[in-house]
């Protein structure tokens, strides 16, 4: 069983956990691929980690787990965290209600509590073109096991489907599966119903979902990304799932 932890009790009075004030770009309040600047307070999340789950999160080929309140699932690989800084913030910095308008999902005050893990993305453009599918906000609980990559990539798939089996972590499975692993906030099996799809329809859902489905919650994908990027994403998202064989393993 994978060491796994609540995020309930207050940080603030632990010693060696003292409260920040950090300024990142806001993806989940960006407009025309602008993002504005928020300050928030809260903690390093390494330190909070290494708390509550003890130093060995941290070795190499282990996956966190954020898991939210309405089922919305990251699963970061922990290089990441050596790679980029991240704080689990808690509050705003000027007071006002913690929560967003999501405009990614067309959801308003939205509130991010108990704790919303943000990135220092001030300075990457490759963080700020990501936008915020590795935010989870409302986080209540965090676990680190093994890589999700042996579930996702299945015999000889690795070879040719590593990267984009990293995109559908990354974009997708926050809410949805692929054979069973990811999130249940609108739990499906892309594997299995990428087979209704042609790629032309499929692009179009993904890139435009409002255009096809108005009102509708899901995100268009990495919109701060170049049109022939993300269209080439899609693509090879379809293609990968496509080639994914029939099953589901046990989580
Ligand atoms: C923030 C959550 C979220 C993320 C991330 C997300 N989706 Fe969705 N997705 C939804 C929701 C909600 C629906 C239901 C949409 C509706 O009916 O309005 C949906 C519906 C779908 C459907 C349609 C199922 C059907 O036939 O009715 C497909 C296919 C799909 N998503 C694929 C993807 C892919 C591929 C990605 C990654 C590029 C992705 N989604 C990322 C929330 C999400």
């Amino acid at each position: 069983m994978p060491p796994s932890a609540a995020l309930r009790a207050p940080l603030g009075d632990k010693p060696g956990l003292a409260p920040l004030t950090v300024t990142v770009l806001e993806p989940h309040l960006a407009r025309d691929g602008r993002m504005p600047e928020v300050r928030y307070v809260g903690f390093e999340a390494g330190a909070v980690l290494t708390r509550v789950l003890g130093a060995g999160w941290r070795a190499p080929g282990q996956e966190l787990e954020f898991r939210a309140l309405d089922g919305f699932v990251s699963r970061i690989p922990v290089e990441r965290f050596a790679q980029h800084r991240a704080w689990l913030v808690t509050a705003r910095a000027d007071g006002r209600a913690f929560e967003v308008d999501n405009h990614l999902q067309g959801e308003r005050q939205v509130p991010l509590g108990p704790y919303y893990l943000v990135w220092d993305n001030r300075a990457s453009k490759a963080l700020q073109a990501e936008g915020g599918a590795l935010w989870p906000y409302q986080v209540t609980t965090v676990r680190v096991g093994p890589s999700s990559m042996r579930a996702l990539l299945p015999g000889d798939l690795a070879a040719t489907y590593a990267g984009a089996a990293d995109l559908a972590r990354t974009h997708c499975l926050s809410c949805h599966r692929v054979r069973g692993y990811g999130g249940d906030k609108m739990p499906l099996d892309l594997d299995v119903v990428v087979k209704g799809y042609d790629a032309a329809t499929w692009r179009r859902w993904l890139l435009e979902p409002a255009a096809v489905r108005p009102g509708t919650t899901m995100p268009a994908l990495a919109e701060g990304m170049p049109a022939a990027e993300r269209a080439a994403i899609a693509q090879r998202l379809y293609d990968y799932l496509r080639a994914l064989p029939p099953g589901t393993p046990a989580r």
